[in-house]
């Protein structure tokens, strides 16, 4: 079965790939031909996601899946959420958002967050959904130099390391997107 996974990030790629075995022809945007920005408006990360996914179907013609990841931090209500990406601004940069994130968490003592991600499927005209939660705590100060995004500050529950002193494999296992794509694997298969 061939299916694009609408992005071009190729740890992605290559992470749903390994899940998904040699059944499955995985394309990002680049192999179908799309070079263009996907459509990102929503205020929730299941509006996000489908809307990516529909709009690779509808423009491209093939059978898609789109993934959304946000970083739900408890005492900040729930921010970054859905703006984890530009939390700090455009352009989009990892170490600012992680600074504004720690700026705006000091004082707090409770410093239990999640992070969630969506996978929306096009296939054959049906849709489906699939979620996975990782969580944890941010702690104080970076630590670790593997993963990107906001894991040098996120440490998940039951481990004394951060995601980014973990290995791929040893984060692949416990995160929000790893559980999300076994899910849609398992669905797919
Ligand atoms: P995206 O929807 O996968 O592009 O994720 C949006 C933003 O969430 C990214 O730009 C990162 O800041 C953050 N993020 C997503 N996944 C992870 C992760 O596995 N670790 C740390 N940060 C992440």
């Amino acid at each position: 079965m061939k299916i694009c996974f609408a992005t071009n990030n190729k740890k992605k790629i290559e992470e749903v790939k390994s899940a998904l075995g040699p059944d499955f022809t995985i394309v990002s945007l680049e192999e179908i031909g799309c070079h263009e920005e996907l459509p990102e408006t929503g205020d929730t990360l299941h509006h996000n996601a489908f809307q990516k996914a529909r709009y690779v179907r509808e423009h491209y013609g093939v059978d898609c899946f789109a993934d959304d990841t946000g970083l739900e931090v408890e005492a900040l209500d729930g921010e970054p959420g859905v703006y984890s990406g530009r939390y700090a601004g455009e352009p989009r940069s990892d170490s600012s958002n992680i600074e504004l994130l720690l700026e705006n968490m000091k004082g707090q003592s409770n410093r239990k967050a999640k992070f969630k991600t969506v996978i929306a499927l096009v296939l054959e005209g049906k849709e489906y959904a699939f979620e996975g939660i990782a969580e944890g705590e941010i702690i104080h100060e970076l630590i670790g130099s593997g993963g990107f995004g906001y894991d040098p500050i996120f440490r998940p529950d039951d481990y004394d390391k951060t995601f980014a002193q973990l290995s791929m494999e040893e984060k692949n296992e416990i995160s929000h997107r790893g559980k999300a794509v076994k899910a849609l694997a398992d669905f797919l298969k």
